[in-house]
């Protein structure tokens, strides 16, 4: 199924699908593509159109301009905002990168320069983060009176370790792509301008392998990861029965044994 979503329907993000690919894009670039209440309803309802459209085999979410991914939450919008306006705001960006984390297909983010607060969470949100050599990443929210809001004190020690996150949101230090790299926060620092295509690369490597093998892969990784050795386990092995009961496992082994390359279906 194609669903009937493009830029125009947008006014904070760009919106494309090419090559079963969707770009998703933060465009205000005037102010770093800062992150207001319309830019993250945006994104839900852009995410969950790449999550319904059967020809989208994968995700490259970016930012618009040279300077930034974004800058974070939008510092201006949140000036008067009361504690329920704010909780209501953290449960929204909270269910936008639950919504990324879980899409069922790879989101590769490309940070192209700043990814700081929810820049940052969006990025860490994601299946695989690809940065240029000019991006920079933090949780500068102590700065501004507040802390991160957006996952950030959930995934960052999930991905570099307790010690380091609590380190980068007590300073609000902002670190460059190779300390990036060095922790474990980014996957890989591209040189610039290469950035969509090295992500596009990944996503065609990965479109070349069963959907649902990729699917359940993300889902047994990310239930896994919250739950004890043995529950992963067993997460692991009932999705690896459901992979076993779709077509592409018969095609993909009986590929393998012919000497012939698979033909997956998605099915
Ligand atoms: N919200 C609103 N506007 C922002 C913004 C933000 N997060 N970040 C940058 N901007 C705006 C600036 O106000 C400026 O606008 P004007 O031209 O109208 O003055 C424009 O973007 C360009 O920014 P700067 O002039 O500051 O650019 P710079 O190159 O000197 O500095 C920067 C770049 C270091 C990223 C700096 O802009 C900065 O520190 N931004 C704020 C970073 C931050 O604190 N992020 C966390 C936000 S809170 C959050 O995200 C909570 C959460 O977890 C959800």
């Amino acid at each position: 199924m194609s669903v009937a979503i493009t830029t125009s329907t947008f006014g904070h993000i760009l919106y494309e699908t090419k090559n079963a690919i969707a770009y998703i894009t933060l465009n205000r670039p005037k102010v770093l593509n800062a992150l207001n209440k319309c830019v993250i309803m945006e994104l839900k309802v852009a995410f969950e159109a790449a999550r319904e459209d059967s020809t989208v085999r994968g995700v490259i979410f970016t930012g618009a301009g040279d300077k930034a991914f974004a800058a974070g939450a939008d510092i201006s919008e949140m000036l008067n905002d009361t504690p329920i306006e704010a909780e209501e705001k953290t449960r929204l960006g909270q269910a936008l990168t639950t919504l990324i984390e879980n899409l069922g297909k790879p989101v590769i983010a490309a940070v192209n320069g700043y990814a700081l607060g929810g820049g940052c969470e969006l990025a860490m949100a994601s299946t695989i983060r690809l940065a240029s050599e000019t991006a920079k990443f933090g949780q500068p929210e102590v700065k501004i009176g507040i802390m991160p809001g957006y996952g950030g004190t959930q995934r960052l020690p999930r991905l570099v370790g307790k010690g380091r996150a609590l380190q980068l949101i007590l300073t609000g230090d902002v670190i460059g792509a190779e300390e990036a790299h060095r922790i474990g926060l980014v996957n890989e620092i591209v040189p610039s301008g290469g950035l969509i295509a090295r992500a596009e690369a990944i996503l065609k490597q990965i479109s070349a392998n069963a959907p649902q093998g990729v699917k359940f892969s993300i889902e047994a990784v990310n239930r896994g990861a919250d739950t004890s050795l043995d529950e992963g386990l067993l997460i692991e092995a009932s999705l690896f029965a459901l992979c076993a009961a779709t077509e592409d496992k018969k095609e993909g082994t009986t590929a393998f044994l012919g000497k012939r390359a698979p033909q997956f279906q998605g099915r």
